[in-house]
């Protein structure tokens, strides 16, 4: 038997008009900000806009999209140890295809909870030296946070204990595609 995509849905919680909306004010304001003078390579090269996989795909998407300066994009692909309660290890799957150094880099996230991904990622590409690094997130849980990391731009910041899919976010890989963010209905919740 098959399962309709939204058959597990309790309800929306950020509605595609208020992602659209929102994608397109930060597009401006990331675009702003560059041309402003937050871009620092001392050469002049385009943005790079580093998406992680796999849950920033649908925002990097849009968001690329609703900047309007030079840019360039690769993306890195991390995994997470741990049961989910615990940080667990940060592992690098797929790493950037090009060098950062002295260039200014963009981190796209589709949420930062516990902070543990993004300071890991972090870490990793100011040791190779970059002229600016900034972080732009969909999600936010700054409630949630274990360690502290520096975001630039938030989308939309959620409750804590607001367990959420969609526009990229999965639950066992499953409702990325939902073009909205939503809550799963409980009975489609398997106990851990
Ligand atoms: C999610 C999300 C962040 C990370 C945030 O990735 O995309 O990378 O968790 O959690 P943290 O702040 O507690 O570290 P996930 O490991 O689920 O992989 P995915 O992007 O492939 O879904």
């Amino acid at each position: 038997m098959t399962t309709a995509l939204m058959d597990g849905i309790a309800r929306v919680v950020i509605s595609e008009a208020e992602i659209a909306r929102r994608v397109r004010e930060l597009g401006r304001e990331i675009s702003a900000d560059y041309r402003a003078g937050a871009a620092k390579d001392p050469r002049g090269r385009p943005l790079l806009v580093v998406g992680i996989l796999k849950g920033a795909m649908p925002f990097m998407a849009d968001l690329v999209r609703a900047m309007d300066i030079p840019l360039e994009y690769d993306f890195m692909a991390v995994s997470s140890y741990g049961n989910g309660t615990s940080p667990g290890e940060v592992r690098i799957l797929k790493d950037l295809d090009c060098a950062i150094g002295r260039r200014d880099v963009l981190v796209v996230e589709d949420i930062v909870d516990t902070g543990h991904t993004l300071q890991h990622i972090l870490a990793g590409l100011s040791a190779r030296g970059p002229a600016s690094l900034r972080v732009c997130t969909l999600l936010d849980k700054p409630h949630r946070r274990e360690v502290e990391v520096p975001v630039d731009y938030v989308g939309f910041v959620l409750p804590e204990n607001l367990f959420v899919v969609g526009y990229g976010l999965d639950y066992a890989e499953v409702y990325r595609n939902l073009p909205f963010v939503g809550v799963l209905k409980p009975e489609y919740i398997r106990d851990a």
